[in-house]
């Protein structure tokens, strides 16, 4: 298959498989751009969550994405005039993102704005469907993926330094239940994009993965 001119590389995977900490370290050392896909439904659910719009009202949701007046500004994520950084890492708003992304409608709102993120000199991308669905002839595709127990580790780290209050227990059922969710929905299920390299980090530090991507990424540019 054919890729595109301008380098793309997409890393999905479960959720706290390490995507967002590796995508973004490996856009860092290449110098490319960096689409954190989960943030816009995370924003989407934010702003759905604070408007009291109800999550079975598709058409509501759906206007909600498509207008999103969200911003990203270096490591900082706007929403209007408000830096929600913080708040949409909570993880009700996790939740609230993944009940949503299963509505095609909102999926579509949403595509548009992530096919932007592709410019010069190249980009990585971090979710659930950029391999599949958003950039299929993505110059590199990776499936990140870690046990649930290492995975309910890293976020109950990750949400006690931000100051949020979380237990093992309910997360572990949280992201159980959010796997399957991601997983079994109708539109753009999260499962490997074809071709795409397996990288399972239980056991990895977040550097190792990043130095395999980079390495495939560097042997796939030899053979182009
Ligand atoms: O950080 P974490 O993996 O928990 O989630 P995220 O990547 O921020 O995404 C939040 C939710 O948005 C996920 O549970 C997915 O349901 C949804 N999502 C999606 O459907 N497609 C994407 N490309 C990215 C996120
Ligand atoms: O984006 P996603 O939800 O997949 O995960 P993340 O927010 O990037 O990563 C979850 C946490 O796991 C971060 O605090 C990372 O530093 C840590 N971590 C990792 O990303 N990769 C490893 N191999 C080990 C730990």
């Amino acid at each position: 298959m054919q890729t595109y001119t301008i380098p793309v590389i997409t890393i999905d995977g479960p959720t706290a498989s390490g995507k967002g900490t590796v995508a973004h370290r490996v856009a860092l050392h290449l110098g490319f751009h960096y689409l954190d896909s989960g943030a816009l439904y995370r924003l989407t659910a934010l702003s759905a969550l604070r408007h009291n719009v109800a999550l079975n009202d598709e058409h509501a949701l759906a206007k909600l994405a498509e207008k999103l007046p969200c911003k990203f500004l270096g490591d900082e994520i706007w929403l209007a005039n408000e830096n929600v950084s913080n708040a949409i890492r909570a993880e009700e708003v996790g939740n609230t993102a993944s009940k949503i992304a299963a509505l095609p409608t909102v999926r579509h709102a949403l595509a548009s704005l992530q096919h932007g993120f592709r410019a010069a000199p190249g980009l990585v991308a971090d979710g659930r469907d950029m391999g599949t669905v958003i950039f299929p002839r993505a110059t590199l595709k990776v499936f990140l993926t870690a046990s649930v127990e290492a995975r309910a580790q890293r976020r109950y780290k990750q949400l006690i330094e931000k100051g949020f209050s979380a237990s093992m227990e309910n997360l572990l059922k949280d992201l159980r239940e959010r796997d399957a969710r991601d997983s079994n929905r109708a539109v753009a299920p999260l499962k490997p994009a074809e071709g795409a390299h397996f990288l399972d980090t239980s056991d990895m530090t977040a550097d190792q993965a990043v130095e395999q991507v980079l390495q495939w990424y560097a042997a796939v540019k030899k053979q182009m």
